[in-house]
């Protein structure tokens, strides 16, 4: 039956209004885009997408695809076939239906591939720093971030409610006396390679840095796993961390291993850490099994195949030397990534788009997504070049390269 509401004995009933007529839609709440997007273009900033075609004729020095692994046919089986058996996604979020006996065993094997006591995948690498960051930080911790990092660590500072110092890139005495004097919990994050210029972070610095003030590590090994260390196991593995009790890494699956996702590893405390109170873990779905199975492929041939991560920094290298003889600013390469400086961002923009009408994709970095203000032409090495396009690539970049 009906509830009739009680007339008030408080309040008088207000009259019914009539439902006022819908106003129009108007487009004047979003001008202020209009006026942002000018700017853009006044600098030179604009950004647009470029869907590409499944089998395009360009030689690609641009995507992350270090061990040119996305297309070999036992990844994308191992995609296919978990997609089949598990279903296109999770179904739910990791704690409740999201987590398969498929993300177990990737968990376990990027554990032991890197050389950690237990690790947790999320979506995203970009979710895994929000996820690290975020859990093991609270109100009154004090993170010490290198000037260098990546946008997901520098986000997870932010969400963090942490005080976060910003450190001198790559400068482990700058991070030791940021420490210093700081009562309570620290954490200290880096990349372990930097995605704009391709350096490697000194980590048995940085780790001495916080031993002595009695901080953690966080690492960063988006650009590391697959490329650095013994068979691609990872700067951590590199530098004689992996597996240290104060020393937490995490890793993109979306690079080296081809597929999509990202993980957190580290002592199996923090990672049960994590499970409850990682926001980005908790409160979203579960990696879609087909890239759970895609990495986990990835992982087993890397295994089997050792030499592409030796292959893959040797690319690097040989693109370092060849540009740099044409007389081209191109950093030393410490893993995959090489960068060679533009003098504007125009000229960045102009220097890609001309490299593409010759038949070759370079990634172009320019403000705001460098630290630095310096624009970029960045090259990424994989594994799976060959001499001749390493040569064509080569003499593409310096055809096309500005005048100074
Ligand atoms: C250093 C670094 N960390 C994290 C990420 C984010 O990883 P994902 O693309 O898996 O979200 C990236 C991706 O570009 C990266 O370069």
């Amino acid at each position: 039956m009906p509830h009739d509401p009680a007339p008030s004995l408080l309040y008088d009933t207000p009259p019914a209004t009539p439902a006022a007529a819908p106003r129009p839609a108007s487009g004047a709440a979003f001008d202020w885009i209009d006026t942002a997007r000018a700017e853009r273009h006044r600098a030179g900033l604009v950004r647009t997408l470029r869907p590409r075609p499944a089998d395009s004729p360009l030689l690609d020095l641009a995507s992350n695809d270090y061990l040119g692994l996305a297309r070999h046919p036992e990844v994308a089986h191992g995609a296919a076939e978990a997609a089949h058996r598990w279903g296109a996604g999770a179904t739910g979020s990791r704690l409740v239906t999201g987590s398969t006996e498929l993300h177990a065993q990737l968990e376990r094997a990027l554990a032991e591939f890197c050389g950690f006591e237990a690790a947790l995948v999320l979506s995203s690498g970009y979710a895994a720093n929000l996820a690290a960051v975020t859990a093991l930080t609270a109100r009154g911790t004090l993170v010490v971030s290198d000037a260098g990092n990546h946008a997901s660590l520098i986000d997870g500072c932010r969400l963090s409610r942490a005080r976060t110092e910003v450190a001198p890139h790559a400068d482990p005495e700058a991070v030791r006396a940021a420490l210093t004097g700081h009562d309570g919990r620290a954490l200290a994050v880096t990349d372990s390679v930097f995605s704009v210029d391709g350096d490697a972070a000194p980590l048995p610095a940085l780790a001495d840095a916080c031993r002595s003030r009695g901080a953690a590590l966080l690492v960063d090994d988006a650009h590391g796993l697959g490329v650095l260390g013994d068979g691609g196991s990872g700067a951590l593995r590199a530098a004689g961390l992996a597996g240290d009790a104060d020393v937490v890494t995490t890793v993109t699956l979306s690079k080296s291993l081809g597929s999509q996702g990202g993980a957190v590893l580290g002592p199996a405390r923090v990672i049960e850490h994590l499970v409850n109170t990682a926001r980005t873990f908790i409160f979203d779905t579960g990696l879609a099994p087909a890239a759970a199975g895609g990495a986990l492929a990835a992982l087993r041939l890397l295994q089997r195949e050792p030499q592409r991560a030796a292959r893959a920094r040797q690319v690097a290298r040989e693109l370092h030397a060849r540009l740099t003889a044409a007389g081209l600013a191109a950093v030393r390469p410490d893993a995959a990534v090489v960068s060679v400086r533009a003098p504007s961002p125009e000229a960045a923009v102009r220097w890609a788009a001309d490299c593409r009408a010759a038949g070759l994709v370079a990634g172009c970095f320019r403000p705001p997504s460098v630290p630095d203000g310096i624009s970029r032409l960045r090259l990424t090495a994989r594994a799976d070049l060959t001499d001749d396009q390493i040569a064509a690539a080569v003499d593409t970049i310096v055809a096309t390269a500005p005048q100074v």
